[in-house]
């Protein structure tokens, strides 16, 4: 059986975990990876490689895709060399951290015909597929409204991450895209977007620059509006996204875990992941997180828990049959063409442009600009 040969660019907490999937698989090997830091301890687990450079990695020609994995802001010169090179690329979310890298990383992959898959994990939550399909299905009628928080407290940190770093992670909204890209699949491109916030509760030396409240509205057009909060200055945490239709309304809670499905003729519960076990397994962890829970501090010798894992193996499966020959289904397209990742984005700027400038943006002023430079 040929095997599907890959690099990974970036083997910290989740690059080294996607790679041991993939390594797992008979089909596929990990030939090489690159890590300013840890890619010797991770080629050693995977008996594979270490090269010096992101080029060294992408010039390889035993190496049909490349993992991208490295911290948010070092995602586009990985992705361009990939591409350059004729490489598959799989990269994590956020794609990007500006609507104008976005495009020109979406533009290159697709100029050299190459997949270029975001990494929005989400899309392969239980629960996720099964409110896509309750949707599809007309049990909550048209939808009205969307609104999530991603919220919780950050303590004083020891070592402050880059994750916490607005330049290097691009602060909450950027780096927690999730929420923002499953609202904007189920509703559509938002047309006009405000948000107000900022670092209300976080200043000093144990922290990072990023803003710790950040208060959300899109506006979709044709009177039909979500909100969305994130932030680390939220003593009382949440983790959910709440979808308002004309006939009924569901509940993906990712904190007290449970998908509920609420119509005046019935009150039906849903798995969010793959089994009881696991939804609990998640729950339990929220709850014993004495820190900013919408952050996961990890290092390349730590597992993912179950829930993450089993999805992270459906992610890799996704990616790595495409890299086999198997067809994009419907669903999963815009996460495949870049529609997702840039319409996220573009999303995302026009609401740090509205918070710099305290007024509603309007998305094509981000998208009409990129446009007119190219
Ligand atoms: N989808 C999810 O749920 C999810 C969860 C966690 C992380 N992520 C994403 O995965 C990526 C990595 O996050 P992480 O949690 O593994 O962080 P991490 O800090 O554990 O690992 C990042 C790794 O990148 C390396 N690195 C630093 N600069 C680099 C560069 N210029 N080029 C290549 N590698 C470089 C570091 O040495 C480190 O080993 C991020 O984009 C993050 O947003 C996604």
């Amino acid at each position: 059986m040929k095997k599907v040969n890959y690099g990974v660019v970036g083997t910290g907490y989740f690059g080294a975990g996607l790679a041991r999937i993939l390594n797992e698989f008979e089909d596929a090997k990990i030939v090489a990876v690159y890590d300013p830091e840890n890619a010797e301890i991770v080629a050693e687990e995977l008996a594979c490689e270490v090269e010096p450079s992101v080029e060294a990695l992408c010039q390889r020609e035993d190496i049909e895709a490349i993992i991208v994995a490295s911290p948010n802001a070092f995602h586009k010169h990985p992705v361009l060399s990939a591409a350059q090179n004729k490489k598959h690329v799989f990269c994590e979310k956020p794609i990007a951290l500006s609507y104008e890298d976005c495009r020109e990383m979406i533009d290159i992959t697709a100029k050299n015909n190459v997949t270029f898959m975001a990494g929005h994990v989400m899309n392969f939550m239980n629960g996720v597929r099964t409110a896509k399909k309750l949707i599809n299905d007309g049990e909550i009628g048209e939808i009205l409204f969307c609104h999530a928080e991603r919220n919780g407290w950050e303590e004083a940190q020891k070592q402050v991450s880059w994750k916490k770093q607005r330049a290097l992670s691009g602060g909450h909204l950027y780096h927690h895209i999730h929420e923002l890209d499953f609202i904007q699949f189920l509703m559509g491109p938002a047309q006009r977007v405000s948000m107000v916030g900022g670092n209300v509760a976080h200043q000093g030396e144990q922290f990072g620059d990023e803003d710790d409240m950040l208060l959300i509205t899109l506006e979709f057009g044709n009177n039909r509006f979500a909100t969305l909060q994130y932030g680390s200055a939220f003593r009382w945490s949440d983790h959910y996204v709440k979808i308002q239709g004309t006939k009924g309304a569901i509940l993906l809670d990712l904190q007290d875990v449970q998908v509920v499905l609420k119509t005046p003729e019935r009150e039906e519960k849903f798995l969010l992941h793959e089994s009881a076990e696991e939804d609990t397994d998640r729950t339990n962890i929220y709850r014993g997180l004495k820190s900013d829970q919408a952050i996961a501090y990890g290092k390349p010798n730590q597992t993912p828990p179950m829930w993450l894992h089993s999805i992270m193996v459906k992610e890799m499966t996704y990616f790595h049959n495409i890299m086999k020959g198997a067809e994009i289904e419907a669903e999963f397209i815009p996460l495949l063409d870049g529609t997702a990742a840039s319409a996220s984005i573009a999303t995302a700027d026009a609401l740090t442009l509205s918070l710099n400038e305290d007024r509603k943006v309007s998305i094509e002023e981000i998208t009409a600009k990129e446009s007119l430079q190219s």
